[in-house]
């Protein structure tokens, strides 16, 4: 294949918060023609498959509806009714017997073009940006996931920064792979790195939502590799917050956000050559 060739080559629906334990038998069928008739080289899902176990029977029919690569992070309903530690490796579990399954947050960054790669990692809200103690914020999070059901909110607060800094250094580390060659790099996450890409009907985080709704070391990892890497534009994909909005962090780092429906999936954009080719004008 020539390198002229290959680069016209992906074509990647990406699909936010899809919760498709809301979307009705009835419907399944539609959103199955819909991703078939956007004729992708894969899909990408930034998270919130589902809630829970039910998201590894929702990527195995995602899996029957399409027959390319599906690439994915976990969301925080992904979690539901287990450990952090207990659902990553079953994710890890789920991609090694599939041959179309990818678990970004295990994988190396993936090449799509000569110059183009694409990198993933789950996130959390990870109570850095914002007031997380005055905060009343109480997630559905803090009872359906065992590494914070029934903690002290200081207990709470120092396993979520926790895990903050675990996926920041995860994501540094397969940033850093990254070949200099790279002029693009798509990151695919769930928690919006910065409170300024933390939409909610077209306003951003305040100081209470903020702590849950940002993965501020997140945030930090991808300043830090912007300013090394000045040459490597950084295309940031994640949802969360069920509303759109695109944020320009840096010349060369910029965030869309995706909006989600429960009940109503749907292809956010089409992540091609030419960048993010999106359905709805957020791009
Ligand atoms: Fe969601
Ligand atoms: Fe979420």
């Amino acid at each position: 294949m020539s390198a002229f060739d290959e680069r016209a080559l992906f074509r990647i629906a990406w699909i936010t918060d899809p919760h498709l334990n809301h979307v009705p038998a009835s419907r399944w069928d539609l959103w199955c023609d819909a991703l078939r008739s956007s004729d992708p080289t894969a899909l990408l899902i930034t998270g919130d498959i589902s809630d829970g176990d039910d998201g590894w029977f929702q990527l195995d029919r995602l899996a029957t509806c399409v027959t390319c690569p599906i690439y994915f992070v976990l969301g925080n309903h992904d979690f539901y009714g287990g450990s952090v530690a207990q659902t990553r490796r079953r994710a890890v579990q789920a991609a090694r017997e599939s041959s179309r399954l990818v678990y970004l947050t295990d994988s190396e960054p993936i090449r799509l073009a000569d110059d183009v790669f694409l990198v993933g990692e789950d996130g959390w809200g990870d109570g850095v940006i914002g007031d997380a103690r005055t905060s009343p914020i109480r997630l559905q999070d803090f009872q359906q996931i065992d590494d914070l059901r029934g903690r002290t909110t200081d207990d709470r607060l120092a396993t979520l920064r926790a895990q903050g800094d675990e996926s920041a250094d995860r994501l540094r580390q397969k940033l850093m792979q990254v070949p200099d060659v790279a002029t693009t790099v798509w990151v695919a996450t769930h928690v919006p790195p910065y409170r300024e890409s933390c939409w909610y009907e077209g306003r951003i985080a305040d100081d209470q939502w903020a702590p849950y709704f940002v993965c501020g070391r997140v945030g930090e990892c991808l300043d830090d590799v912007a300013s090394r890497r000045p040459r490597m534009n950084l295309e940031v994909l994640c949802g969360h917050t069920h509303h759109r909005g695109v944020y320009r962090r840096a010349q060369n780092l910029r965030v869309y956000t995706g909006a989600a429906d429960y009940g109503h999936p749907a292809i956010e954009g089409l992540i091609e050559r030419g960048g993010l080719n999106d359905l709805d004008g957020l791009a």
